[in-house]
Parts: C-alpha cells; sequence; structure tokens
C-alpha cells in the first residue's frame, strides 16, 4: 500500500507564513510516502520558495504541476523552463509537466502529469464576460482582446494533450491504474464550482477541452487499465466517471484556508 496526499490550490502567497507551517505539519503527520499538488501553489515570484519549504520539511517525494497562478507575474515558458532546472538539483521534488517518462509510485501505479490550460473550447468564449487575472498577469496573455488571446489559450491546451498523448500510453503499457495531475479539469463534467457544474460563461476558463480529448480517446482503447485524474482550479469539489474506466476528482479549496484536500491509500483500482 502507498499512502498519497493529495493538496490543490493551496495559494500560499495568500496565507502567513505560520499557516504555510502548519499545513506542512498536517502533510508529515498523514505520513504520505508521496505528495501530490494539482497546481495553484503560490504566484511565478515565490513559487521556488514554497517548493523549497515542502523539500525541506517532508521525507517523501513531491510531485507538482503548476496551475495559472503560478505563471503571475511572469511568462510561461520562462517560469516552466525556470522551475524545471530548479528541480533538477532538489531530489525530492519532481515537476511532472518536464518529465518525459512516467513515474513509478508502486509496480502496480504510475504517475504522469501536465499543467493543462484553459483552452476557450468549451462553453462560450466570445460570449463570456469573465476576465481572468491571467489575461492581465502572465506576459503571453495580457495586452490582448479575448479574439486574439484565444489562440494563445488554444496553444497552451494543445500543448498539454501532445504531452499526455506521449505518456499516457507509456504509463498504461506498464501500470494497471495511472494517476494523471493536472491543474484545470479536463472536462465540462469536471467543472465544479460552488455546488454545480460551470455554465458556458465560466467553462472557457475552466476546462480543458483538448487534454479530456486525449484521456477519452486513450483510454477507450486501453479498457482493461484505469485511469484517475486529479484536478483543481475551480476551487469546487466534485467527483465525474465519464468512462468505465476514468475517475475525474476535481479538489475544493478556500483561498486563505489551504489544507489537505484528500488522502488516498492506493491499492489498485480506483481511488475515490
Ligand atoms: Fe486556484
Ligand atoms: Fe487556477
Amino acid at each position: 500500500m502507498t499512502r498519497v496526499v493529495w493538496l490543490t490550490d493551496i495559494h500560499l502567497n495568500f496565507v502567513e507564513s505560520a499557516l504555510v507551517e502548519r499545513l506542512l505539519d498536517e502533510v508529515d503527520a498523514a505520513a504520505p510516502d508521496a505528495v501530490l499538488i494539482s497546481g495553484d501553489i503560490g504566484e511565478s515570484q515565490n513559487v521556488e520558495r514554497y517548493l523549497s519549504r515542502f523539500a525541506a520539511r517532508l521525507i517523501c517525494p513531491v510531485y507538482f504541476v503548476l496551475g495559472n497562478h503560478d505563471f503571475y507575474h511572469g511568462s510561461v515558458p520562462v517560469v516552466r523552463e525556470e522551475i524545471g532546472q530548479f528541480c533538477e538539483g532538489q531530489a525530492k521534488l519532481c515537476y511532472l509537466t518536464q518529465q518525459k517518462q512516467p513515474v513509478e509510485l508502486t509496480p502496480h501505479l504510475g504517475l504522469i502529469g501536465h499543467d493543462g490550460w484553459a483552452d476557450a473550447r468549451l462553453g462560450d468564449y466570445l460570449g463570456s464576460n469573465v476576465f481572468l487575472s491571467d489575461y492581465a498577469l502572465i506576459a503571453e496573455l495580457a495586452g490582448h482582446y479575448a479574439l486574439d488571446r484565444r489562440p494563445m489559450l488554444q496553444r497552451l491546451g494543445d500543448e498539454a494533450a501532445a504531452h499526455i498523448r506521449e505518456l499516457l500510453p507509456q504509463a498504461l503499457a506498464r501500470y494497471e491504474h495511472v494517476i494523471l495531475v493536472t491543474h484545470v479539469p479536463p472536462l465540462r463534467e469536471a467543472c465544479w464550482h460552488e455546488g454545480r457544474l460551470s455554465d458556458d460563461n465560466w467553462l472557457p476558463h475552466f476546462s480543458c477541452k483538448a487534454m479530456g480529448d486525449v484521456i477519452l480517446e486513450m483510454m477507450r482503447q486501453h479498457p482493461v487499465r484505469n485511469l484517475t485524474v486529479l484536478c483543481g482550479h475551480t476551487h469546487g469539489k466534485g467527483e465525474t466517471r465519464p468512462l468505465a474506466n476514468v475517475e475525474v476528482l476535481t479538489g475544493g479549496a478556500v483561498y486563505g484556508a489551504p489544507s489537505i484536500t484528500r488522502i488516498f491509500d492506493c491499492t489498485p483500482g480506483f481511488l475515490a
């Protein structure tokens, strides 16, 4: 059995240092074999610092992806590169987006992941009045009209999908069960927000359709393998099972109150 602690949307930049310490104490007390973080750890200028605190405090490895907030006041490719390089010198930290191969958690359980990106494909992007801070605080996305921004969002979604298209078959070839960690829910049915599914106004900013399409295509081709997707971003807790062999868990979160999203004692089969 392997014990995994999952965290999402902890947004540590919004809390005092003592609360960060309390969260680390809680994670440590759970005695995990691995910690998974599905993004929105802090912002570009402090995410390394928070990751360092995890590495210093915990015995186990920390596998993570970044969320949109982790790129605020920075640029997506630059932050990804910097965090990738930073992790090369940190034995316990693993940035899944930069991994070229699946990670083995147990002989039966593999792990892959990618930041993902809300790719403006689901819902009504051009009719939406939602303006995420992403569109002002991330270098590539700032200073554009919605129409001009759309191809950039789609490119970011496609990049995430391409990564999963490469690594998921490798993982499914080796492991009965695969965990996929991503920040942005890959399906409409996973976009939980305040107790309900998001509407067409929010969906373009809350879902990565490109990744969802790849997941469903691949999992239909591997009916005897199981996939658990762990995501966040919407801060609304929920679960969906789009196929018999796929479960998507969306983690709830509250700004200013970082907490453990869930603890799994992994045995072969679904986690939920
Ligand atoms: Fe978040
Ligand atoms: Fe987010």
